[in-house]
């Protein structure tokens, strides 16, 4: 079958139904033209290209590109250390130019103390910030239950499984009470089963936290089962090439079984394949 053909599908034509600029509601983040280049002694590198995007409050994006297209630089901009940009980037509506509590991150490998426990760590944002015993306990509790560590909440992280592991880390990330929570590929060092127990995880999180999620992957499958958004960055330099609402996630309570019968699925699967390849043909017949 042909990327033409595909591309014929019903609910891939309403990928173009997404307009950002139309959307109204409140705005996490914003990346007003922003560029970045690397650069050393010898030459410099453009990775990221007028990039401008709008993250809203109730988003679960995924971000899917080629390897070295810049998500991570994408994602490092957003997470405030990645500084040596041109253009403007805004928190709420103020200038965010170095990492801060509104923003937390969720690293591949989950960036735990191993000399504290699970409710120590999860506690740490909170102990930084000066809040109290009793109410660090409180909130602690309500995340550890959200990731559902209840029995686990006494354990060193050399204690957890790879799973675990990144709950616990989720769990912290969302205690310190950041508006916005990036993921850079945070179960990719998981084994299938795992990574699917994770993937639901998230998902119900995402539904009771009330915080937008910026989620990077090289998964398209992931991105159908997980998101409400989908961008997709092409390389040289990194761009957002598209951007737009998952078509199979119209219904927020579907399943993943469910998506994954879904007419469209594979179809859609092998769409965006080509989408985040670059493919030349599927480029241009986007469907604007
Ligand atoms: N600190 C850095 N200095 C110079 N080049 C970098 C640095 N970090 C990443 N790059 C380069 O920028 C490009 C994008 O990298 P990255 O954002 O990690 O891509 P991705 O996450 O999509 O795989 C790659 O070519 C990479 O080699
Ligand atoms: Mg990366």
């Amino acid at each position: 079958m042909s990327s033409t053909t595909r591309l014929e599908f019903p609910k891939i034509a309403s990928l173009s139904a997404y307009r950002p600029e139309k959307r109204t509601g409140s705005c996490s983040v914003e990346l007003r033209n922003v560029n970045l280049t690397y650069r050393n002694r010898k030459n410099s590198v453009p990775v990221l290209h007028d990039i401008n995007l709008r993250l809203f409050d109730d988003d679960f994006v995924c971000v899917l590109g080629p390897s070295g297209c810049g998500k991570t630089s994408l994602l490092n901009v957003l997470a405030g250390y990645n500084t040596d940009i041109t253009g403007e980037v805004l928190v709420h509506g103020s200038q965010h130019s170095r990492p801060d509590p509104r923003v937390g991150v969720v690293f591949q490998q989950p960036n735990l103390f191993p000399w504290l426990n699970v409710e120590k760590n999860v506690e740490f944002g909170l102990v930084m910030k000066g809040i109290p015993r009793k109410e660090r306990t409180s909130v602690s509790a309500h995340y550890i239950h959200l990731v559902d560590l209840d029995g686990s909440k006494k354990l060193l992280p050399h204690q957890l499984s790879g799973g675990m592991k990144q709950r616990a880390a989720i769990a912290m990330t969302l205690a310190a009470d950041s508006k916005i929570v990036l993921l850079d590929e945070p179960f990719s060092g998981l084994d299938a089963l795992t990574r699917e127990a994770m993937q639901r995880h998230l998902r119900s999180i995402w539904k009771t936290s009330n915080k937008c999620f910026f989620f990077i992957t090289h998964d398209v499958e992931e991105a159908l089962l997980i998101s409400t958004r989908i961008l997709i960055m092409n390389a040289h330099p990194g761009r957002i090439a598209w951007d737009f609402h998952n078509p199979l996630r119209q219904d927020g309570d579907a399943d993943f079984d469910k998506i994954r019968a879904d007419k469209e699925f594979v179809p859609l699967r092998s769409a965006l394949v080509d989408l985040i390849q670059g493919d030349d043909e599927a480029d241009s017949r986007k469907v604007s």
